[in-house]
């Protein structure tokens, strides 16, 4: 169960917090190859944070074993809390003292001596982006400041293993893009990161694997690859000369791969999404099919291209809800439809 023999940063087996009537977290098993980052995703209020409280020694499981790096999370948590660091999702450092203040202050915290940690801090505000800002207050940056100024302060002394806990929700994209590029930067030091999210595509762009979680429960884990291929061989987009072919075109693909076909907002546009149980066809060759057939129709095709399935639909697969509806119960009445885009009519 040690570092060295299971190549495992984080271990755990049925691991369970209630509150109350509420199962947070409800026997989840996780398995975090060291080294990697790993991406929990999940909507709001999954039992994201509990998981990592619980991990980071911050809450006391109700059942279950979590091990870090070997080490059990209750039994030895001082070994554990050496070994992590963790980026809230609402963070912690003092609104009223600027950015060089604040990472000096926790750096003597953290036992660096003066001239040592004012080194650190001017390395770590240069390497954010934060030079300029470094001697404003805290309570004057912008959210992107604010979340790498939060992230800087978890890795002043390098961490085993970070927790990031959304540590782009709320942001812009230029933002997000920066704090994607610190977590690359952090992990090709050699730091584990095990980074929460409720965005598809960031889990996509950073973790090798992830693990699907919803109502505290592991819905589905694997690498990127494995998720997008339980739900289907990929999805061909389309887009028609003329928009009266439409229908015609719909179900001549349904007939031919065996696809859900959706109309897009686009009147010319159409998405087929391939089974992965067509046969042995690839998904390659079952779009060069359905190109011939749509010809053969006399349906003229304008622009086509093929992807993999998005994160989103593996979401929706797997969930039967998207990744904005928490519970679908909850709010089933609100949203009678499983789907943003339209089926088309048959
Ligand atoms: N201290 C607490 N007391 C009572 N209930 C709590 C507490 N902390 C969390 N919960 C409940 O546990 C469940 C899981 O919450 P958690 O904060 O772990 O979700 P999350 O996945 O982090 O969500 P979000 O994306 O909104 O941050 C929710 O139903 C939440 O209301
Ligand atoms: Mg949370």
């Amino acid at each position: 169960m040690s570092k060295q023999t299971s190549g495992l940063a984080i271990e755990t087996a049925g691991l369970v917090k209630t509150f109350g009537e509420t199962r947070a977290v409800d026997g989840v098993d996780l398995a975090v190859p060291a080294g990697t980052v790993y991406g929990v995703l999940g909507p709001n209020g999954a039992g994201k944070t509990t998981t990592v409280k619980m991990l980071a020694t911050l809450l006391r499981p109700d059942g279950g074993e979590a091990h870090v790096f070997g080490h059990d999370v209750v039994r030895e948590a001082d070994e554990v809390r050496g070994r992590v660091s963790l980026t809230g999702q609402y963070a912690s450092v003092d609104e009223d003292l600027t950015g060089t203040e604040n990472l000096v202050l926790l750096a003597r915290l953290l036992g660096h001596g003066k001239a040592a940690a004012r080194t650190r801090a001017a390395q770590l505000l240069e390497a954010f982006g934060l030079t300029e800002a470094a001697g404003k207050q805290v309570k004057h940056y912008s959210g992107g400041m604010r979340r790498r100024i939060d992230i800087a302060a978890s890795i002043l002394n390098t961490p085993d293993l970070l927790f990031l806990d959304e540590p782009t929700t709320g942001l812009d994209p230029r933002s997000r893009n920066q704090v994607w590029d610190i977590v690359r930067a952090v992990v090709a030091q050699g730091t584990t990161v095990l980074l929460t999210t409720q965005y598809l595509d960031e889990a996509d762009q950073l973790a090798s694997r992830i693990a699907v979680i919803d109502h505290g429960k592991v819905i589905a884990e694997g690498t990127k690859g494995e998720l997008k291929a339980s739900v289907g061989a990929g999805s061909v987009h389309l887009r028609l000369r003329d928009p009266d072919q439409r229908v015609q075109a719909a179900d001549l693909l349904r007939r031919a791969l065996d696809a859900q076909v959706q109309a897009e907002p686009d009147p010319v546009a159409l998405t087929a999404r391939l089974s992965a149980a067509a046969g042995q066809d690839t998904a390659a060759e079952q779009a060069a099919r359905a190109l011939n057939e749509l010809a053969a129709a006399g349906i003229t095709v304008d622009n086509f291209s093929l992807g993999q399935p998005s994160l989103d639909e593996v979401f929706l697969a797997l969930t039967g809800h998207d990744t904005h509806t928490p519970d679908s119960t909850a709010s089933g009445a609100a949203s009678g439809s499983h789907d943003a885009k339209d089926e088309v009519a048959a």
